[in-house]
């Protein structure tokens, strides 16, 4: 027997937001949660909404159940589709032009991150949005946020990170003062996301559990999150995809992408995330798609580091490992996530997406440059990376059969 945590002699805060309400059409009853967190009726309460969400009936009724509540709402759909600086400043001119009590965020991880660092730049006047992009670099927050996920993946309900786009790359606005203060997490806005938005937003939950326990930071409380998503995902996400109105799996799919939060939260994303920010928005895949591409490659680099882990992770996913050794279990978790990714219609190379060989030098040097990870457990260093990404160009992995 085999232990898969070790002691860390670091510290190991673990980051959730205060409170978590999981419920089908938990949205209707907003007002609550308001009031838990101190916001009286009459209130202005600042909404983001993702724009494509506006007709939708469950947001509809979620508006009509504020206003009905006495909460005077201001709906602000401004929101672009992975957020430019620009963007975000917008939100936060307009917010800071009213005396808005709250903010709320219905949608993606898009809408989302504009609702929670709007809040926090509200709180403190006179700072540009620049001023903030780093770790803790927003001094303060008092404005309650509560965000609603409409789909199943970004954990950006839970998480205290934010990605924004600044000329041709990516900034991120991160710390204690953009986690959420409340989570309502409402399966039912998942209920018509189309297969590809489902199958890509799930492999992006399924990558923030596996990139986040594979991390040096993981810790034993976000390992234990990490392995109920892990286990979900496996379950249902095929479920999901190929029956979007199968309600049990589109229920524990949003309980794996919020699960997938404390990972993501505490170890942080490693390699994956790292390749996939440099080939996804060049050649236009949806984030989770480019995630869920490169996850049995960076599955197969991490072997030799974390073997107990991967082994564990097979079991999560539904095999049957007892007869197995660890290093068999462990490859049995790269082939799981394989034959996930084959069900569920995504390209298994670079090549099926355009990539040509002269760039996979580019894209190794700009993985390691631009997303460096000091928390992954094998440095990362551009030959390295350039192995894993020829073996995904080819659509091969480098040792295992697949
Ligand atoms: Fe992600």
């Amino acid at each position: 027997m085999y232990s898969v945590y070790k002691l860390i002699t670091t510290p190991t805060p673990f980051y959730m937001p205060k409170r978590i309400v999981f419920e089908v059409s938990g949205a209707l009853k907003l007002h609550n949660e308001l009031q838990l967190v101190g916001v009286e009726k009459g209130s202005k309460i600042f909404l983001v909404l993702d724009p494509a969400l506006k007709g939708l009936e469950h947001v509809i009724k979620t508006v009509k159940g504020l206003e009905e509540n006495g909460y005077v709402v201001d709906t602000y759909t401004d929101v672009e589709y992975e957020p430019s600086i620009e963007c975000l400043r917008r939100a936060v001119e307009y917010i800071r032009k009213d005396d808005f009590k709250a903010v709320i965020g219905i949608g993606g991880g898009s809408t989302l991150d504009i609702a929670k660092v709007s809040a926090a730049a509200k709180d403190n006047p006179g700072r540009d949005v620049e001023e903030f992009i780093g770790m803790d670099k927003i001094p303060k927050r008092l404005t309650p946020v509560i965000a609603l996920p409409t789909t199943a993946g970004t954990a950006s309900e839970v998480s205290r990170y934010t990605v924004f786009t600044r000329g041709v790359g990516k900034v991120g606005i991160n710390g204690y003062n953009v986690l959420p203060d409340i989570a309502v997490v409402d399966p039912v806005f998942t209920y018509t996301l189309p297969p590809k938005i489902t199958a890509g937003t799930g492999l992006d939950a399924l990558s923030h559990a596996v990139e986040g326990m594979i991390s040096l930071d993981a810790s034993p409380m976000s390992d234990a999150l990490g392995f109920l998503s892990i286990e979900l995902v496996f379950k249902y996400l095929r479920r999901a995809y190929y029956k979007g109105s199968d309600t049990e799996a589109r229920y524990f799919m949003s309980l794996a992408a919020t699960s997938a939060g404390a990972p993501l939260n505490i170890g942080r994303a490693i390699l994956g995330h790292s390749i996939s920010q440099t080939f996804g928005p060049q050649f236009k895949v949806h984030h989770g798609t480019a995630c869920g591409m490169v996850l049995p490659y960076i599955m197969e680099f991490y072997l030799t580091a974390v073997p107990e882990k991967l082994a564990a992770m097979a079991k999560a996913a539904g095999i049957d490992t007892t007869k197995l050794k660890v290093r068999e279990a462990a490859e049995e978790a790269v082939k799981a996530a394989w034959k996930l990714l084959e069900d569920l219609d995504i390209p298994l190379s670079l090549r099926d997406i355009g990539v040509s060989k002269a760039e996979l030098e580019t894209l190794a040097e700009r993985s390691v440059k631009e997303w460096p990870r000091p928390n992954s457990p094998i440095e990362l260093t551009k030959e390295r990376v350039l192995k894993v990404i020829e073996a995904m160009y080819e659509g091969r992995l480098m040792k295992i059969k697949n």
